[in-house]
């Protein structure tokens, strides 16, 4: 199992380029399911989520082919297998996109319920109202969700919940709406950019919607999507990653630009930056921070897009752990994923949860500590923590960090960072004061 070495306490500088968004590249993949043709990809990151789903969708009969770094070439070439099973889907929830793209296009869908989740309760109730109300006749059997319907038909679909709109729900919804018969109109739909990009997608072969980017989208179903051309469709880069990268460099009283980012996309990020002291100035394509003393405590509440993304709420309560004050950090989105907070305490920070807040309060100064990553985005909050303290910071578990971010170390090292990445069962011997655990059961 890989671990990172971080010798922290060096201010980063310099540039680095952003990737691909991971979240706008999955349901788009799921979506090669709708159609008739090959398609050509650009901006698709390598990471553990994407070979994923390339796995499944391979089992599904569509056949994806990396050609280049981060360019995909998907082609359909069996419309007949409808099963996801439970070993893939329980890896990424964002599998169960591949719900709506199956019985649009093929009558039948059966695909596992992809179980819990590290950051709290994530059921997929919403999705399965929509795809229901589209005309599919659902029930659950074993463990597996089986949809079937002749074809879809359209209809009103709600897909905000008590904690705002489902953002995969929106995809699937919007997914199989491009070939149902007839208008369908999604209330409450997730306004985040990687929807607008995977709508634009579905518009770049000949699907018909309209009102992207706001709550209320409205898809006229067509009978086929096909190519039109064989020009590569863009993935978005990635905005966790570059906001993550930004909130790197400030946590080390340091700056760097990021390249080929859209700084449209991270508003409430690059706002809240500013309200924490940092130095920030964007231009098309181009976000710089810098950051020269501590940060100024400033109260957060991770919401729905256009808000602070959900998936950067713990990489800032990195920063605000070296606060001049103390910050409230809020997660309106996922109210109880606060798993860091306990190893952000190990590390020497001062945050006390309760309910779904955490008082953070400012510590002058964090100390290197033997970390465990328990998800996604809770792992990048450790490695930047580990950036800005004392001595060495080892955090174990990694493989949850590759599931979003395509070789983290090396675009941190490109800033300057003292990052290493190391086979546990080859313990460099820096490490070896550190006792081995056992794998997690
Ligand atoms: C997506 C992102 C994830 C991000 C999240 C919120 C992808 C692949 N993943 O996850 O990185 O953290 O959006 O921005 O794009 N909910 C329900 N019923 C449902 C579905 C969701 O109540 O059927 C609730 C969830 O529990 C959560 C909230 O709605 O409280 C938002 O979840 P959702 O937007 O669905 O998250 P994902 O789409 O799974």
């Amino acid at each position: 199992m890989d671990c990172l070495r971080i010798t922290g306490g060096v201010p980063l500088a310099g540039t680095v380029t952003a990737g691909g968004s991971k979240n706008a590249a999955l349901p788009i993949m799921a979506a090669s399911i709708l159609v008739d043709g090959p398609i050509a990809l650009a901006g698709v990151p390598d990471l553990v989520d994407v070979n994923t789903l390339a796995l499944l969708l391979g089992y599904l009969g569509v056949e994806v082919k990396r050609q280049t770094n981060d360019d995909l070439r998907i082609e359909c070439v069996d419309n007949r297998p409808t099963r996801a099973e439970y070993d893939l889907v329980r890896r990424m929830r964002a599998s169960f996109c591949v719900l709506g793209p199956l019985v649009a296009r093929r009558g039948r869908g059966v695909v596992s319920l992809p179980g819990g989740c590290n950051i709290g309760n994530r059921p997929v109730d919403l999705h399965l109202a929509a795809i229901e109300k589209l005309g599919a006749d659902i029930h659950i059997e074993h463990g597996y969700v089986v949809a079937q319907a002749r074809r879809l038909k359209g209809a009103a679909l709600h897909l905000s919940g008590p904690f705002g709109p489902s953002v995969t729900g929106t995809a699937n919804a919007l997914s199989a709406a491009t070939l149902a018969r007839g208008r369908t109109v999604i209330i409450g739909a997730a306004r985040e950019p990687e929807i607008v990009n995977l709508g634009e997608f579905l518009n770049s072969l000949g699907a018909r919607i309209a009102g992207l980017g706001t709550d209320t989208i409205e898809i006229v179903g067509v009978e086929q999507l096909a190519p039109t051309s064989a020009r590569a469709y863009q993935v978005i880069p990635d905005r966790i990653e570059t906001g993550t990268l930004l909130l790197s460099a400030a946590i080390t009283g340091g700056s760097a630009t990021v390249r080929g980012a859209r700084p449209e996309h991270l508003t409430a990020v690059l706002e809240a930056l500013c309200g924490c002291g940092v130095d920030v100035t964007s231009s098309a394509g181009h976000i710089t921070v810098r950051a020269a003393t501590r940060p100024r405590p400033t109260n957060l509440d991770a919401r729905p897009y256009p808000g602070i993304p959900t998936d950067l709420q713990a990489q800032f309560m990195a920063l605000l752990a070296l606060a001049n004050g103390t910050s409230i950090v809020g997660d309106a989105v996922f109210p109880d994923r606060f798993m860091h907070v306990a190893e952000l305490n190990r590390l020497g920070a001062r945050i006390e949860h309760s309910a779904s807040t955490a008082r953070v309060h400012g510590v002058p100064a964090l100390s290197g500590a033997t970390v465990m990553a328990s998800d996604l985005r809770a792992s990048a909050a450790l490695v930047l923590a580990g950036l800005a303290a004392g001595r060495q910071t080892i955090v174990r578990r990694i493989y949850h960090l590759d599931r979003g971010y395509q070789r983290l170390e090396t675009k941190l090292a490109q800033l300057g960072a003292e990052v290493e990445r190391y086979d546990e069962s080859q313990r460099p011997a820096a490490a070896l004061h550190e006792p081995a655990l056992p794998p997690p059961g």
